[in-house]
């Protein structure tokens, strides 16, 4: 084996985490556009949640990729328990356990989402709200444990991305809280 061997495991790693985040970004996006104001407007509900399912499998294979190319990485010798044990690895810890966290609950809210007609709307409902506390791991794995986030100006433009999806949720959120209280005043 060569000494100054390309680490193409860490590249592969690096360039699928990068790529799975962004695609997360515009999962959360589209599914948040479904029922915020103007964005509704901008791309038709069906056609957001239609890309919305689609795009949320892609970026979990690509989950997958990145953790598993770090078996290979012969810097880091990470083992199975490493990139599927939270806490396992005390070495990274809690960055790395955030982020197989946050794999967790991509699995499952795809999951439960594909097998939608299965389960009660409720619980499905409560289940899907998970993906601000999956969203929130996935952030902090990737500002605090990513390689290409660590230059100034991909933080900003992370930072700056993550301000604005911050600001629709509070949109999202505050539309639900009136159609709630629009939906009783008309039951009485
Ligand atoms: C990584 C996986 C996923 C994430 C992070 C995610 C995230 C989101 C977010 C942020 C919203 C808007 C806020 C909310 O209504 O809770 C949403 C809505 C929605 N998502 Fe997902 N989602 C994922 C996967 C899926 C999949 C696979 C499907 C369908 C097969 C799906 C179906 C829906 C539906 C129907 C809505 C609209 C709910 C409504 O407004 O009534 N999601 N999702």
């Amino acid at each position: 084996m060569l000494e100054n061997e390309a680490p193409w495991a860490w590249y592969v790693a690096r360039v699928t985490g990068l790529i799975s985040f962004s695609l997360l970004y515009i999962v959360m996006f589209l599914g948040l556009s479904i029922r915020t104001p103007i964005l509704n407007k901008l791309v038709k509900p069906i056609h957001s949640l239609n890309i919305h399912a689609w795009l949320s499998v892609q970026a979990l294979v690509l989950v997958f990729v990145h953790g598993g190319a770090l078996l290979f990485d012969k810097y880091l010798k990470f083992t199975w328990p490493d990139i599927l044990v939270p806490f396992f690895n005390k070495t990274y810890s809690p960055e790395l356990a955030l982020g197989i966290m946050a794999m967790y609950l991509m699995l499952i809210l795809i999951g439960t989402s594909y097998l939608k007609k299965f389960i009660k709307h409720g619980i499905w409902r409560v289940v899907h709200f998970l993906n601000i506390a999956l969203y929130t791991m996935a952030v902090y794995h990737a500002l605090y444990l990513g390689t290409d986030l660590a230059s100034e100006m991909a933080r900003n433009i992370f930072i700056g991305a993550n301000i604005f999806l911050v600001v629709i949720v509070v949109i999202n959120i505050f539309t639900r809280i009136i159609k709630f209280i629009q939906r009783k005043r008309q039951q009485i």
